[in-house]
């Protein structure tokens, strides 16, 4: 869509806008542009019909924009700047925030529990859909760490289906014999990949091993998995950003969305 070829004020107030921003559930907003801004500032995306906005250049909002429908103080709000839902995306389950939130507690309970621990606990976030996740809470922590990497693929794996043989792509690097070990993985489904790396890492006679997921699909549960802390539990649905991918698509989304049934 041309750069402000039709929007318009659409006469909502100020609170209504504000109500519907806080609904997380939803990202198709009716975009709103207050006369004094110039939409060349802005770039926006007509992807379903309804106008979805897309805040790129949220500098450009002139000091005095005190309206339109996320301006705060003429600058808006950054959960707001959210890229749009695109067709394969059904509906965002976890924004930007409460992941932020959830992190920060992950982090909290961790940083007591490893508080009279000896020696610098080993991290190893699971490639590739735990990078940013592993990347978040890593900066959180207040107990020394040290940050490593495993890679593992599931064979025969193609876009989103999983299968029970686990193979190793890429080791660690760090000696785990008598150290903490943190594994950090972005998603619990079956439970074959964390269940392959406990059993890995065990016999790597470490002090400990430990697990730290985002996500929980427990109705998925295939082969029983201990975990040490869970982000969130969500149903059986593919879902995809904050690290998580279809194909290779989506990773780097800020919330965590939905995707529709791939057909
Ligand atoms: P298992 O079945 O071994 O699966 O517990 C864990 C791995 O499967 C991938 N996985 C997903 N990846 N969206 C994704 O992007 C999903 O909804 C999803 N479910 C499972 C992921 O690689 C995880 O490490
Ligand atoms: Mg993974």
């Amino acid at each position: 869509m041309e750069s402000g070829a039709t929007m318009s004020d659409s006469g909502e107030n100020q609170s209504d806008v504000e109500n519907r921003s806080d609904r997380s559930d939803s990202l198709q907003y009716r975009c709103i542009v207050p006369p004094k801004i110039d939409p060349s500032g802005l770039d926006f995306l007509d992807m379903t019909g309804e106008y979805l906005l897309c805040l790129m250049h949220s500098q450009n909002i002139p000091e005095d924009a005190s309206y339109g429908w996320s301006l705060r103080g003429g600058r808006m709000k950054s959960s707001l700047a959210i890229p749009p839902l695109t067709k394969d995306l059904a509906q965002v389950l976890i924004d930007a925030d409460s992941i932020q939130r959830r992190v920060d507690e992950l982090a909290r309970q961790i940083n007591q529990d490893y508080a009279d621990c000896t020696g610098t606990l080993i991290l190893v976030g699971v490639l590739k859909g735990s990078f940013i996740f592993t990347a978040d809470l890593c900066r959180k922590l207040t107990v020394p760490h040290v940050v490593d990497f495993i890679a593992l693929s599931s064979y025969g794996k193609t876009g989103d289906q999983q299968s029970a043989n686990v193979r190793l792509l890429m080791d660690t690097r760090e000696n785990m014999e008598d150290r903490h070990v943190l594994i950090i993985e972005d998603i619990l489904d079956s439970g074959n990949t964390l269940d392959y790396l406990i059993r890995n890492f065990k016999t790597r006679r470490p002090a400990s091993v430990k697990t730290a997921v985002l996500l929980d699909k427990p109705d998925r549960r295939v082969v029983p998995v201990h975990i040490d802390y869970v982000g969130f539990e969500i149903p059986d649905v593919w879902v995809v950003g904050y690290g998580l991918d279809y194909a290779e698509r989506y990773r780097t989304l800020p919330y965590i969305a939905e995707m529709y049934p791939v057909k």
